[in-house]
């Protein structure tokens, strides 16, 4: 009896306090849960024009790619930094030196007068501005976005990012002291199909990951599949580069991770799945924006993030002159089907990310 009538109780003023959840119309019109994000719509709106120029191109690429690189400086056993608090703006003298940051000060540079113009905190315009620059891309995922982060108070170590000739163990091992399984680290890594390079070969700069670096398709996990040859170049790693297609550059570890027993079926899946990888990549990307963040202080804003327009394929492909005998695939539970359709043409040669 007792028991029950505590239900319904807890239903009862359950109604209620979705009956009186605060809404608030913001200047827009715009009408949210939370009068904190009415704040947030132009912060928004002058990120899509003024910093991503209406693109999923360079500058919406890097903001995903920062997005990592602050949040990563934690550790769940030991003090590294403080997570996705912005210290790799606010200690940018010393975050940006590291070797492993090589290129992000570009993007600093945008967003750092920005936040301040704007009277936001780093953390937050780096893990919004995230979810606002994957809006650009056709088939990513929306993300559940929190803002109402604090300043940074202390610079990350450094080692916390990985870097690209690291070993796979080394690189597991640094995202699990993180708190994320090798499934999760290889979800962050579909952001590898919004990427190019500059550090690396920077005679060859913005080659991209894959063959469509403005789409949020899963082409990556297909391409980075394929047998690889030496990549042009004369960069501190010269001869240790690979590239599936002319023009497209291979990360080390995008290969590695792609052949490993521990991760090659994950890769694998999502080659094949891109629904799953998106909805795993989203739930990875709110995990790394809360590291080192107490949610419950924070304020979900994910109501005025635009969803992003489908992709146009809903399969990935094998570009020109690829076929399925060029993979170099593992055996997993689910075999990798010969079914997937190759693109018109003698070869693909990938086009470099236009600067921004
Ligand atoms: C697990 C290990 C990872 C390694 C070793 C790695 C390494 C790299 C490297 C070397 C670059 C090229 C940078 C340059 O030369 O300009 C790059 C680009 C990029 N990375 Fe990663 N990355 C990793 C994980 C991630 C994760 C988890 C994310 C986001 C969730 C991410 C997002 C990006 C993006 C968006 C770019 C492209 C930036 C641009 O084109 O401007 N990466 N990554
Ligand atoms: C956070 O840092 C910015 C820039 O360094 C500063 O303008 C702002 O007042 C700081 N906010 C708080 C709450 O300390
Ligand atoms: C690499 O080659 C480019 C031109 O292809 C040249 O501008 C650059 O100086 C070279 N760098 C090194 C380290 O030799």
């Amino acid at each position: 009896m007792l028991s029950a009538a505590l239900v319904s109780l807890a239903l009862v003023s359950g109604a209620f306090a979705r009956a009186i959840k605060p809404r608030a119309v913001c200047a827009d019109g715009t009408t949210v849960s939370n009068a904190a994000c009415c704040a947030f719509i132009p912060v928004r709106d002058d990120l899509i024009n003024d910093i991503f120029e209406g693109t999923c191109g360079e500058n919406a690429h890097s903001t995903v790619r920062i997005a990592f690189h602050d949040a990563i400086g934690w550790s769940d056993f030991s003090d590294k930094g403080g997570g996705a608090d912005g210290s790799m703006i606010a200690f940018g003298d010393i975050e940006l030196a590291f070797e492993a940051n090589a290129g992000i000060d570009e993007i600093v540079e945008d967003l750092q007068p920005f936040a301040l113009a704007h009277g936001i905190s780093f953390g937050d315009v780096i893990q919004f501005g995230s979810s606002v620059a994957l809006s650009l891309c056709p088939g990513a995922p929306l993300v559940q976005t929190f803002v109402g982060r604090a300043n940074a108070t202390e610079p990350a170590v450094d080692g916390t990012v990985p870097d690209p000739f690291n070993p796979v163990d080394m690189i597991l091992a640094r995202m699990l002291d993180a708190g994320f399984q090798p499934e999760e680290v290889i979800a962050l890594l579909a952001s590898h199909t919004i990427a190019a390079q500059d550090e690396i070969e920077p005679a060859i700069e913005r080659s991209p990951f894959d063959s469509t670096p403005a789409l949020f398709d899963n082409q990556v996990f297909l391409e980075v599949l394929l047998q690889g040859t030496a990549f042009p170049g004369n960069g501190s790693h010269e001869g240790e580069v690979e590239s599936p297609l002319p023009g497209e550059f291979r990360l080390q570890s995008d290969r590695d991770l792609a052949r490993d027993p521990r991760t090659a079926c994950t890769w694998q899946s999502f080659a094949l799945d891109h629904d799953t990888m998106a909805q795993k990549f989203s739930a990875a990307m709110t995990k790394l924006s809360l590291l080192g963040q107490f949610q419950d202080q924070l304020v979900d804003c994910t109501e005025i993030i635009p969803q992003a327009p489908p992709s146009s394929r809903s399969q990935a492909f094998f570009p020109a002159g690829k076929t399925f005998d060029d993979l170099e695939l593992t055996a997993c539970d689910n075999a990798f089907p010969t079914t997937l359709l190759t693109q018109e043409g003698t070869t693909t040669s990938v086009a470099r990310v236009p600067p921004q």
